[in-house]
């Protein structure tokens, strides 16, 4: 089939790429020349494990094109994805829908005869019916515009793979319509895909953009649960990733997104949770999601809880400390810093007057232009090198897999694990304190060392006393 990718941004460019290598025809649009002009030259702007590969054996087939102008759009195919950024208002909780309008109002008036849109960026509910009759009145006379919404559940990091084998396909039509054409369309566009088993809901516009935010909604909720019981367990001593472990053997509950430690970040759940909360504000349902406030609260708590966690780890204050901050990105195989926990937290430390020496394997750059009050090194150990304390943010395999003689310059033998990604014994054994945010980490109750004498007053300071439980 011959179809349009609107908006060539993290989900656009993935799309663009996977629907050409599904064996369909793409045009990908974008309003930025240069970003259009990277893609055109097989250089994806952004990193995504796998995705430069897919991007240059379609470019190389044929199958794939990039643009910056809608009149080739609107004379290439009748059939166009919508897939552009869809942030959290300036000044508010709210969705900005700035770009979405525009490239409707860019595309519509541009088509002529019938033409299906399908879109997947993350909206408010109600959207999909206000963009409807906003086509209708742009549209050209005597054409006619169907709109269609199928939600995006792509992770950063394994977009190639969630874009390619998706968990399930989502359809939203219009529920006082024919929804025969665009059903055809989308059948056709996965056919692969579904006929690999993958399920496929059809649905009403409401209910499919409720689909993509009440995911992301229980996600949050999940990982806050873990992290508000992990404040529990840091009081009494109690291990999180133990419980986490025992619980998560309840299918019902299910061990993933039960990770506790510096909670989530990054460009959908933060935003999407809030946008959720304003537009249940906007059509009345104002409690229905109250309970969304105490979930992002709980995570942006665990920020400052982290930043307090290494200040009793050097003695109480970082103030004139050397603070090496292992990891930037808001989780690993990305390079993206949007409301990343891990440089929120280099941030508040150096706020509270540490000098922050920053590593992370790709997210230099992106944490330079939102942070340039920091300083970023070239490697971990550069990083380390006379750090009173050495905090781990972010849990690349990199910082996982480390041994402690590889950050021999340290000053001091500290180190802090945002992730409760490392092994307490590893660390302690050579000789480092070794201190987890969420509660120490040790092995079931019956394999335990004796718990040493505290070095500092602080209950939230949980130093390994014995092996890890994963
Ligand atoms: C998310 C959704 O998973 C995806 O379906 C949607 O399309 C976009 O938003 P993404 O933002 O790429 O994807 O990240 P995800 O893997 O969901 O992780 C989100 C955040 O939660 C990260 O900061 C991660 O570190 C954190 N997290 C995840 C935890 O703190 N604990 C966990 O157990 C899991």
């Amino acid at each position: 089939m011959k179809l349009t990718v609107i908006g060539c941004g993290y989900l656009g460019a993935t799309h663009a790429a996977c629907m050409a290598e599904l064996g369909h025809d793409v045009l990908g649009v974008d309003v930025d020349t240069e970003k259009v002009a990277r893609l055109q030259a097989g250089d994806v702007p952004f990193f995504e494990p796998g995705l430069a590969d897919v991007l240059r054996r379609n470019l190389a087939a044929g199958r794939l094109r990039f643009t910056s102008d809608h009149r080739d759009a609107a004379s290439f195919a009748a059939v166009h994805f919508l897939g552009v950024g869809t942030p959290q208002q300036r000044g508010g909780y709210g969705v900005d829908l700035r770009h979405v309008e525009a490239a409707v109002d860019a595309l519509i008036p541009l088509l002529r005869g019938d033409h299906l849109l399908i879109g997947k960026s993350t909206v408010p509910v109600g959207t999909a019916a206000a963009l409807a009759q906003r086509a209708a009145v742009i549209a050209a006379p005597g054409s006619h515009i169907e709109l269609a919404w199928s939600p995006e559940f792509l992770r950063e990091g394994f977009a190639v793979e969630d874009t390619l084998s998706p968990d399930r396909l989502v359809l939203g039509t219009d529920p006082d319509g024919d929804s025969g054409w665009a059903d055809e369309v989308v059948v056709e566009i996965y056919r692969d895909i579904l006929q690999a088993g993958t399920p496929f809901i059809r649905t009403d516009w409401a209910t499919a953009e409720l689909v993509k935010v009440s995911a992301n909604a229980f996600l949050a909720t999940k990982i806050s649960f873990i992290n508000a019981i992990s404040e529990i367990c840091e009081v009494v001593d109690a291990d999180i990733s133990t419980l986490a472990d025992a619980i998560g053997y309840d299918q019902r509950i299910g061990r993933r997104f039960l990770n506790a430690g510096l909670g989530f970040g990054g460009g959908c759940l933060p935003k999407d949770i809030r946008g959720f909360m304003a537009r249940a504000d906007e059509i009345g349902a104002s409690q229905a999601l109250r309970f969304l406030r105490e979930v992002d609260s709980i995570n942006t708590r665990r920020r400052t809880a982290m930043v307090d966690l290494v200040a009793d780890a050097v003695g109480g204050d970082v103030l004139g400390t050397n603070i090496a901050v292992l990891g930037a990105a808001f989780k690993p195989e990305s390079d993206d810093v949007r409301d990343s926990p891990a440089l929120n937290v280099a941030g508040q430390l150096a706020l509270r007057g540490a000098s922050v020496s920053v590593f992370d394997p790709k997210a230099a750059a992106n944490s330079q232009r939102m942070y340039p009050m920091l300083t970023y090194a070239e490697s971990a150990a550069s990083a380390c090198e006379d750090a009173d304390a050495v905090v781990v943010a972010t849990e690349w395999a990199e910082f996982v897999h480390m041994a402690p003689d590889e950050l021999a310059a340290v000053r001091n033998k500290v180190i802090v694990d945002g992730r409760r990604c490392l092994d307490p014994s590893t660390w302690h054994d050579a000789g480092w304190r070794y201190h987890s945010i969420g509660g120490p980490m040790r092995a079931a109750r019956s394999q335990r060392a004796p718990i040493p004498a505290r070095t500092s007053a602080s209950p939230q300071v949980a130093e390994a006393v014995a092996p890890p439980a994963r």
